[in-house]
């Protein structure tokens, strides 16, 4: 018997998309196999690692906790979606600058972590820091450098405001 279709409507970085899906695939492999967006990258797959982890609304949240369907007339954000044609994104240049990525496979999902922090509080302390990125694990850097490359980013963040 044919399976029935899911007709998804949402915005991905930018862009109104609209398409049929099967109902039961998750947001994760929505991204990855059907918008081809390999960026946003798949560890456990349940929940733990945050390596999946997209903006939905202005939400970080674990894409391979959610089903496609749930990203329904909703806004979503991936890595690819941060930075220009020619330039990185502020955040990108403070994570190179403070050595942030080292295997680079826990990035995407801190980035993404990192600009719904700085978008709903420009000027975090470092415990505000540390709880946004809590459920972002990282195998290779010790924590420290992740949290000066956002502090960073903060101050760069908010120059540009200033700039823009
Ligand atoms: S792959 Fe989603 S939290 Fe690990
Ligand atoms: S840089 Fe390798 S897991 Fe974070």
């Amino acid at each position: 018997m044919k399976k029935s279709k899911y007709q998804l409507c949402f915005t991905l970085n930018g862009e109104e998309k609209s398409l049929d899906i099967d109902p039961g695939i998750s947001a994760l492999e929505l991204i990855r196999d059907v918008m081809g967006l390999k960026g946003t990258k798949e560890g456990c797959g349940i929940g733990e690692c945050g390596a999946c982890t997209i903006v939905v609304d202005g939400q970080a949240v674990n894409a391979c906790l959610l089903f496609a369907a749930q990203l329904d007339d909703r806004t979503v954000m991936t890595v690819e979606g941060l930075s220009g044609e020619a330039d990185l994104h502020p955040i990108q240049q403070s994570f190179a600058a403070r050595h942030a990525v080292q295997c680079g496979f826990c990035t995407p999902g801190l980035l993404m972590s990192t600009h719904a922090l700085l978008e709903e509080m420009p000027n975090p302390s470092r415990a505000d820091i540390v709880k946004a990125v809590a459920g972002n694990l990282c195998r290779c850097t010790g924590y420290q450098s992740i949290v000066a490359g956002i502090e960073d980013a903060a101050g760069k963040c908010r120059q540009k405001k200033i700039n823009d």
